[in-house]
């Protein structure tokens, strides 16, 4: 299967297909006031990004059901949902809604992951397209996980999702699960793990693209701006983000510079942007990016990270800055072997 390829799904109820492109666009943004900065007034703007993103083709936009802070929980599912019913343009047809369903604690039965489906569901206003586990708790609680698992399952037999997918998972706990699924006859679509320039692990010491590639799972890259420090507009002495970016990218931004400026010289070649090379890079790598956009300037922007390929020659280039770097972004906890 390739990117661009509609994936059928032959043995769903829904007998329908799902269109995995390029790239994607990630919403964890949209309704966190905490991290991200979001508020209502946002909301125009966001519609805007998605109206863009799909007329570009851009279809595959991720959220979660742990999206959004405090009362807004919900809310990027929310936005979603109402964007897509009222888009009316091209590409209507191929738009991929993904949600990840997370395992809380206090969700542990097959029947509690299919009640968060159908919670899910009637956020977005629509039947979810790619339903994802959002990590494994294997690495504190392997005992839960099993009936999440089912219960995916069921939601994929019951027609209720077009297609399953993971999240943080590595290759050791995908093999097992992509099992489990085997045994009842349900394709595994896709994984997405944390990757980008500044965090290679999933890939490089885990080896997740090959074993993806073996089982025939589209790796989707989150995080692929490195939470925005791959675009060049922070700096040390000058533009940070608040919170708690503004304190990990203060520790960060000294010790990558390198990167940085190896970035910028292959973006001024291509007449591109720094944020266009980091994604274009992940796309060189065979994943499907899914940066963040919060603004439709920052969309037009990463759009222009589709339709061109860096060298092999600047792709090692940049491998190699990379892997010299004294520091790196912090891993997320949730990643298995
Ligand atoms: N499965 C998981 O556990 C998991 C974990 C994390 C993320 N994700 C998914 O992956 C998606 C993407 O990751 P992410 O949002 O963490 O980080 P990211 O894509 O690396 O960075 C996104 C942020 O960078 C800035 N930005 C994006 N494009 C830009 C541009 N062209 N120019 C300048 N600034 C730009 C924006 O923030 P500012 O303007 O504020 O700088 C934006 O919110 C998430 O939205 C989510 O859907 C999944």
């Amino acid at each position: 299967m390739t990117t661009e390829q509609p994936q059928t799904l032959s043995q769903n109820p829904l007998n329908s297909s799902l269109f995995l492109p390029s790239m994607g666009c990630g919403t964890w943004a949209w309704g966190n006031r905490f991290l991200w900065g979001y508020d209502e007034s946002m909301d125009l703007e966001l519609q805007k990004v998605f109206n863009l993103a799909v007329s570009q083709g851009v279809t595959l936009f991720d959220t979660g059901d742990s999206y959004g802070t405090g009362k807004l929980n919900g809310r990027s599912e929310l936005l979603l949902g109402r964007f897509s019913r009222e888009y009316q343009g091209i590409g209507q047809e191929k738009i991929c809604l993904g949600t990840k369903l997370a395992a809380y604690p206090w969700r542990w039965t097959r029947h509690s992951m299919i009640a968060a489906g159908k919670a899910s569901a009637e956020r977005l206003g629509r039947p979810i397209d790619l339903v994802q586990m959002h990590w494994s708790t294997a690495n504190y609680a392997p005992w839960q996980e099993g009936g999440l698992l089912d219960g995916l399952g069921d939601l994929y037999e019951q027609g209720l999702v077009k297609g399953i997918g993971l999240s943080n998972y590595g290759p050791k706990r995908l093999k097992q699960v992509y099992q489990r699924f085997s045994s009842r006859g349900i394709p595994l679509v896709s994984l997405q793990v944390q990757y980008s320039l500044l965090s290679t692990y999933a890939v490089t010491e885990l080896g997740l693209k090959d074993v993806c590639d073996e089982l025939g799972i589209k790796l989707i890259a989150y995080s692929p701006l490195a939470l925005g420090l791959l675009t060049g507009k922070y700096s040390e002495n000058g533009l940070l983000p608040k919170g708690f970016r503004g304190l990990l990218f203060r520790q960060l931004l000294p010790k990558i510079r390198p990167l940085l400026d190896c970035l910028q010289e292959i973006a001024n070649h291509h007449s591109k942007t720094q944020s266009q090379v980091a994604l274009n890079w992940c796309i060189c790598k065979g994943t499907i990016p899914i940066p963040g956009a919060k603004s439709v300037k920052q969309m037009e922007d990463n759009l222009g990270a589709m339709g061109w390929k860096l060298n092999d020659g600047e792709v090692t280039e940049l491998d190699k800055v990379a892997n010299h770097l004294e520091k790196k972004m912090v891993q997320n906890i949730f990643q298995t072997n």
